[in-house]
């Protein structure tokens, strides 16, 4: 078992925040593993980091439960691995969205999320019947990117901030173990995460959120282009990764990889100044 728990998870509310953040790979999510995150999500922004897609539009079940199986074989001792729903994975019909989410189970995840407030309320809780927890996510949801008018600021009227609050305690009802808010203004996400019973965590929605969530890419520098305002570089392994590359470009064209200490013993049968032979 791993030391998280979705039960741990939902009982931190209001204790010690915690920190979490997206992971598409192996390679990552056995760091995150090993330093003892909570939690990580397959986000379906993998479209964009990973796949280079414009939006998470085309991102396919087949896409996600790709990457969701091989972060959770990284994420053997400590991590919760949430795998996140495409667009028209589970918005189609109950049933199919049913069985979407019991997918990501059967590859991995112990849990997934989907966008939507009140709306989805009827498939969490048949999922959550099923055995399959849940993580809601309202305020900017990607998916809804062309109805949002774009990737804005969601709670700007008086209206929408309690249509939101709406949503969040219908997904609360409904089974959630915790709420996503996407880009919400943090006097709305401390009134949300007061009037609900889990764990809010923020992208981008202030300091009152029980949890923190970052983007792996926009968080370690490998984001190209426009990085929100909520975003803090915490490493810039992109420039790391461009020195390392052109570094190792100049070594080979000077003849100084490989050095003697990367090369293994020779053989003796031939000769190191003329090219091998057959014979
Ligand atoms: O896909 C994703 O990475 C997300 C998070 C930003 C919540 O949905």
């Amino acid at each position: 078992m791993k030391s998280w728990t979705i039960t741990k998870f939902k009982a931190a509310k209001g204790g010690q925040k915690t920190a979490c953040v997206t992971a598409y790979d192996y390679a990552f999510a056995r760091l995150a593993d090993e330093a003892g995150l909570p939690l990580v999500l397959v986000g379906d922004s993998l479209g964009m980091t990973m796949l280079g897609y414009a939006s998470t539009l085309p991102v396919t079940m087949e896409e996600m439960l790709h990457h969701t199986a091989a972060v959770a074989r990284g994420t053997v001792k400590n991590t919760l691995v949430v795998g996140d729903m495409p667009f028209l994975s589970y918005q189609v019909s109950l049933e199919e969205g049913l069985r979407n989410a019991g997918r990501f189970l059967q590859a991995g995840a112990d849990a997934v999320k989907l966008e939507g407030g009140a709306c989805r309320a009827e498939l969490i809780r048949a999922c959550v019947a099923t055995g399959i927890p849940v993580m809601g996510h309202i305020g900017l949801t990607p998916q809804s990117v062309n109805l949002l008018g774009g990737f804005k600021v969601q709670g700007k009227t008086r209206e929408a901030c309690e249509q939101l609050l709406r949503d969040a305690k219908a997904l609360d009802a409904a089974g959630v173990f915790s709420i996503v808010l996407e880009c919400t203004p943090p006097d709305l996400a401390k009134a949300i995460t007061e009037s609900v019973s889990v764990p809010t965590i923020s992208v981008g929605a202030g300091p009152h959120c029980d949890s923190q969530m970052l983007v792996l890419h926009d968080m370690l520098g490998l984001t190209e282009g426009h990085v929100p305002k909520f975003v803090k570089r915490y490493a810039e392994l992109g420039e790391t990764v461009k020195a390392a590359f052109s570094t190792f470009a100049r070594e080979v064209s000077e003849g100084q990889f490989p050095a003697p200490e990367q090369v293994y013993p020779p053989t003796g049968f031939f000769s190191e100044s003329s090219p091998a032979s057959d014979g």
